[in-house]
């Protein structure tokens, strides 16, 4: 059976129909990447990779399942001594090194986003930046692992607080962010001492396979990173949680995903970091700088047309600007392109799936038969059936599943509000928890919104919020734990408590 799942790399049945036009054509795998090696799946298998753009074949990768991924892990496992063993600085050695690689290819790495998730190369090309970030900040602050010194309740004792690794990780991360979701839960994983399976999205796997390239070259010892990719979910996804040598499991993806998986992971009560679904409010009061809160919903509404977590999901205005704003959107929606993320003159991509764009369609159509008005857009576009139409809705209201549910496209319902109270009642009014973003001028309404509002992350004048300094993550059913920041690294350590005793003989 090891053997077997352990066979060598012929490559044969690998297709690949696109060409990547890389300057390092070697970034491209087509194998997952166990204990340092390619290898194929077990069973030879492979899944379809397509651009999302276009239906254009890309290639197949390894299909590996339950059994490869439990190999994996005891491959995780044996690393980890080891790794545990390096100092913070031979860690942070190495992470350097990948940081540098992952720059100096970024044209590659944007590239190869692009074309397997869709988004505008200037968008990948930014992500690539974004993901480098977490991998240059972990290798910094893994060298800060600090424990404590505690006063002991007896004479004779002395007490200390150390933190040490979780141990082997499993990181499931989505197809919206290919890159940099994995760099943000796998680089503090490593800075610490941990080992780590990866299991990236189906539609996105290129980019996690030339992440891993990039590590292996960086100098990550055989073991210490490891890429599954695979379309059975439930299988890998059930190895990753039921296996007892993984102690923590780390997940980017829907809320419904999430609760299975943490059901999952409570059989052997792995520690678990969850960043779920979101249903971001963006309230613009009447004092707001219009122009400022125009840019921040064009560019929370619509960046990756659409799909982030932390897309602003309803916009709710004030009565006094309601309708000046729906106007001036309108007309900076216009001026939107939405094509092919490699063509330069595209400023939005596709959908990642077709169904992906009928299930926002379910919604606008949802919204229609409970009255509400389509400004513009509201159906799926001429271009294909992966795009849909930038969209603006008016009286919308709370019983709509654009209110209630993360839509995860380029569709914008403005809702209306007359007083602070409302706008806050409104925005609270979901089981959801990740971002909430406002305008206002007012220094006394900012500071009582943003403590008022029930969310993880909160941006006042301002919807660009992510970066590698700050706490990412939600409250409520949009997850628990914290990526980047000083805190990115606590989800990746225990505290062990250490009584020396007998002191005073
Ligand atoms: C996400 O959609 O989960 C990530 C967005 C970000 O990191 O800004």
């Amino acid at each position: 059976m090891m053997n077997q799942l352990y066979h060598g790399a012929h490559q044969d049945h690998r297709v690949a129909t696109m060409d990547f036009q890389l300057n390092d054509p070697s970034l491209l795998k087509y194998q997952g990447f166990i204990d340092g090696r390619w290898l194929d799946a077990a069973d030879t298998q492979t899944f379809a990779v397509s651009n999302p753009a276009n239906g254009q074949h890309l290639g197949d990768v390894a299909n590996m399942g339950a059994a490869q991924t439990g190999i994996a892990i005891e491959a995780a496992q044996a690393a980890q001594t080891a790794w545990q063993a390096e100092s913070a600085q031979a860690r942070s050695a190495i992470l350097e090194r990948w940081h540098q690689l992952v720059i100096d290819n970024q044209a590659d790495l944007a590239r190869i986003m692009t074309i397997e998730q869709g988004k505008p190369l200037c968008e990948s090309m930014g992500e690539i930046a974004y993901g480098a970030a977490f991998i240059k900040w972990f290798s910094e602050e893994g060298k800060r692992v600090y424990g404590s010194t505690l006063p002991a309740a007896q004479s004779d004792r002395r007490a200390i607080a150390i933190k040490q690794p979780v141990g082997v990780v499993a990181a499931i991360t989505p197809w919206n962010f290919p890159h940099a979701m994995i760099t943000r839960k796998v680089a503090p994983a490593l800075a610490v001492g941990c080992t780590v399976v990866l299991k990236p999205a189906a539609e996105t796997p290129f980019s996690a396979l030339a992440l891993a390239e990039l590590a292996r070259r960086a100098g990550v010892p055989a073991g210490v990173f490891n890429v599954v990719p695979g379309i059975d979910a439930a299988a890998i996804g059930g190895e990753l949680t039921r296996n007892p040598r993984v102690r923590k499991l780390t997940f980017t993806g829907s809320t419904p995903v999430g609760k299975l998986l943490m059901q999952q992971c409570a059989a052997t009560v792995k520690r678990t970091s969850m960043e779920l679904g979101g249903n971001a409010p963006l309230i613009i009061f009447d004092d707001a700088d219009l122009n400022m809160a125009m840019a921040g919903v064009l560019l929370s509404k619509f960046r990756n047309s659409g799909q982030t977590c932390i897309c602003s999901n309803r916009i709710i205005v004030q009565d006094g600007i309601y309708d000046e704003f729906v106007t001036r959107l309108a007309a900076a929606v216009a001026e939107f392109r939405f094509g092919d993320g490699l063509d330069a003159a595209s400023t939005h991509g596709p959908l990642i799936s077709a169904q992906a764009a009928a299930g926002i369609h379910a919604k606008v159509e949802d919204a229609v038969a409970r009255g509400a008005n389509v400004v513009s857009g509201g159906r799926i576009s001429d271009l294909g059936s992966h795009f849909y139409e930038p969209t603006i809705l008016t009286n919308v209201d709370h019983t709509m599943a654009v209110f209630r549910e993360e839509i995860f496209g380029p569709v914008a319902p403005i809702f209306k509000f007359s007083t602070e109270e409302q706008a806050i009642a409104m925005a609270n009014d979901t089981e959801f928890g990740l971002a909430a973003y406002f305008y206002s001028e007012s220094i006394a309404r900012s500071w009582r919104v943003a403590e008022a509002l029930e969310y993880g992350m909160v941006g006042v004048n301002e919807t660009a919020i992510s970066s590698e300094v700050i706490p990412f993550g939600g409250i409520k059913e949009s997850g628990q734990g914290r990526e980047g920041s000083k805190f990115g690294l606590d989800d990746y350590l225990e505290i062990k408590y250490i009584c020396m005793g007998g002191l005073n003989r």
